[in-house]
This record gives C-alpha cells, sequence and structure tokens, in this order.
C-alpha cells in the first residue's frame, strides 16, 4: 500500500491505474478509524479494483468553537488497518496542500444545510462540500463510499454530485453499532463510563419511535415529545435537536405519511452523537 501526501501524485497514480482500465473506490475519511470506516473500504474494494481512503481532517468543516484541535488521531494505526483493509492507496496529504494560501473557492448549497445539524453547525456543510468536490477532482473514483450515520452529509454529497454533474457513483453504507445498539464514531472515546451508558438513549429512542410508528402514530410532535422523554430520562444528556423530516429535503413534517428520517443529536457530557433511522410506516 502506498502512502501519498501531494495532490500531483494522487492524480498520476489515478490516471495511470485507470488508462490500464482499473477502477477506483474511494473513502473519504478524518481518520481514527473505527469499525463503520472498515465498513466502507469493505464496500468499496467490494465494488472496485483499487480502494483509495483519504485521510484529511479538513478545518473548513470545524466551527471555531469545535473540536478540530482535539481531533482524535492515530495515523500508524489508520494506515495499518487501511492496508488490511486491501488499500491500495492512502492519500494523507497536509492542511496545506488541499488549502495553499491564496485558496478562495468554496461549494455551497441552498437549502440541504439548513436543517437538522445544520442549524448550530453554518460552516460545516459548506466546508464537506468543498473538501469532498477536491477529493473527487484530485482521486478521481468511480465510486464514493459514505457511511449513513451522517444521512444529512451523504444527501448533500448526493445532491452535489448531481449539480455538478461528477460521473460518480454515491454509495451509503448502512450504519455500525456496537453490539449494545451505540453508533459507531471516533468521537465514542470521548465517553466516560457513565455517559457511554447515556449514549444508549439514542438507539432506545430510535427503536421506540419505530415501534410508534409501526403502530400507527403518525403525530409528529406526539413522536418528537416521547422521542425527547426517553432521551432525557437518561443522565448527562441534552437534546441538539430530535427531528422527523423528509428523507429526500430533509424538511420537517409534522404527519407521518409515508417513510420518515427521524434524526437526532445529543450532547453526552460534552460529546455531541449523532444518529438516525429512516423508518417506513408500511413496512
Ligand atoms: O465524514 C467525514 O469523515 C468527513 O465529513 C468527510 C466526508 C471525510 C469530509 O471531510
Amino acid at each position: 500500500m502506498k502512502v501519498i501526501k501531494t495532490v500531483e501524485e494522487m492524480q498520476n497514480w489515478s490516471e495511470t491505474v485507470q488508462l490500464r482500465g482499473e477502477t477506483v473506490g474511494l473513502v473519504p475519511t478524518m481518520g481514527y478509524f473505527h469499525q463503520g470506516h472498515l465498513g466502507l473500504m469493505e464496500t468499496a474494494k467490494a465494488m472496485c479494483d483499487h480502494l483509495v481512503v483519504s485521510l484529511f481532517v479538513n478545518p473548513t468543516q470545524f466551527g471555531e468553537n469545535e473540536d478540530l484541535d482535539a481531533y482524535p488521531m492515530d495515523l500508524d494505526r489508520d494506515f495499518k488497518l487501511a492496508e488490511e483493509k486491501g488499500a491500495s492507496v492512502v492519500f494523507a496529504p497536509q492542511r496545506e496542500e488541499i488549502y495553499p494560501a491564496g485558496f478562495q473557492t468554496s461549494v455551497a448549497l441552498a437549502s440541504l444545510p439548513l436543517h437538522l445539524c445544520g442549524l448550530n453547525r453554518p460552516v460545516h456543510f459548506g466546508g464537506v462540500a468543498t473538501v469532498v468536490t477536491k477529493l473527487f477532482n484530485i482521486v478521481r473514483p468511480e465510486v464514493a463510499v459514505f457511511g449513513a450515520k451522517d444521512f444529512q452529509q451523504l444527501q448533500v454529497i448526493r445532491q452535489l454530485v448531481k449539480d455538478l454533474n461528477f460521473n460518480i457513483r454515491i454509495v451509503g453504507n448502512p450504519i455500525v453499532r456496537e453490539a449494545d445498539g451505540l453508533a459507531m464514531s471516533s468521537r465514542n472515546v470521548y465517553l466516560s463510563p457513565g455517559e457511554r451508558a447515556s449514549g444508549l438513549s439514542l438507539s432506545r429512542s430510535l427503536e421506540l419511535a419505530e415501534g410508534l410508528i409501526k403502530e400507527g402514530e403518525k403525530d409528529a410532535a406526539i413522536l418528537r415529545a416521547k422521542v425527547t422523554d426517553l432521551i432525557l430520562g437518561f443522565d448527562h444528556t441534552a437534546i441538539d435537536y430530535v427531528t422527523l423530516c423528509d428523507p429526500e429535503t430533509l424538511a420537517d413534517v409534522d404527519h407521518v405519511t409515508g417513510p420518515v428520517l427521524v434524526a437526532l443529536a445529543v450532547k453526552v457530557g460534552t460529546t455531541r452523537l449523532i444518529d438516525n433511522r429512516v423508518i417506513d410506516p408500511a413496512q
């Protein structure tokens, strides 16, 4: 496995393998791999001749008071895990390689960032859209795989690929969970044992919502209230949002009339966790 650090070398590598008729699958990451990342790698590897994993903690998607400087990192372990998953390349550029002096162009979406996590993280999705656009142009993959835990991010990427005419297949990988239901996240390492137990409030409340919807509850306000009560019944929890919305547009719904996305962001101690489930009342 090669570790590539420059844009030029990465573009040359992709061009060379593609001229040989070989396909490239990209898994964009910010590193500190867990089972969720490894699942994305397995999916991409199964679909393409070459797996490229990008590893870049993107500063433009962090707001001023967010955890950019504290973002966990273990490059040697990540390189080893990517190699075990059969990666041909880890693309791990320095910050100046992606954002050189004088950089001034960014990608912005009109309405998708105005919902869910975008409400409290106003710069986040513009930063994600910009860096992912750059990664697509640098790696030139046929396929790119993203996790469904960041449901809004996945929708943003699907929309940008459509709007900017990228010829790239976007694949959403199902959420990977610990045995007890906690969605895997690089941020889970910040949880104390007590907070770890309270992290279960997210998956438990999604189960509750699914049960209620399938029993016929349609009123989004009632569902939101029940989910909120369950979460706040756990110690250390503070709700950022509990939302029932359209899975395509992410616009809030008042009544559940078809598939609905139940999306949660909860601060457990100082760690912000997210989780979601698309629930179809007809299934
Ligand atoms: O999901 C992530 O880890 C990041 O948002 C991504 C897609 C790698 C862009 O920096």
